[in-house]
């Protein structure tokens, strides 16, 4: 008879990180210690409202996946200018940042990590979305296309 465990062992000497049953084991990266290798793609939502504040939207969306290993939030602005998206989040005021706390613990609450992209959309940027009066970028090449505005 075989006896099925929930959180296979990969043979313990496989260092090559190759092995399929290693994913459900713990890893430690720099000062995170990962209960598994499962990491969440940064995936922008839009779900903050026009002040960029996270919300019970994002709160129970990233609680729901805190069994990854690590989280990485979505692209996360760290200047109005930075904004790319209406509906974007930021890590600009106090009250974003108390809305990032609740999203923070929600998800330690249930035993996950998470870690911020923090994100710049340069040229990306459009005066009727960031509320600010100019575009901020590493080069002045104007980008072609057109933004999705409030
Ligand atoms: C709806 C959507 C939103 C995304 N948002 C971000 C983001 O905020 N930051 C980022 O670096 N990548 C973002 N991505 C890229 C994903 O992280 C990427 O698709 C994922 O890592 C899988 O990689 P692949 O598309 O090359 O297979 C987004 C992708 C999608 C589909």
């Amino acid at each position: 008879m075989s006896t099925r465990t929930d959180t296979p062992q990969a043979p313990a000497d496989d260092a090559s990180g190759t092995d399929p049953r290693q994913l459900f084991t713990p890893v430690v990266l720099g000062d995170l210690h990962l209960r598994n290798r499962v990491v969440m793609a940064p995936l922008t939502r839009t779900r903050a409202g026009e002040d960029g504040v996270p919300g019970d939207l994002l709160v129970e969306h990233y609680a729901q996946r805190a069994s990854a290993g690590l989280i990485i939030t979505e692209g996360t602005y760290p200047t109005r200018e930075g904004r790319g998206y209406p509906g974007q989040p930021g890590i600009v005021t106090d009250e974003q940042a108390a809305g990032w706390r609740r999203v923070a613990d929600a998800v330690h609450a249930r035993g996950g990590l998470l870690v911020m992209q923090v994100m710049h959309a340069g040229r990306v940027a459009h005066p009727a979305t960031t509320g600010t009066d100019r575009v901020v970028a590493p080069s002045a090449v104007v980008l072609e296309g057109e933004a999705h505005t409030p």
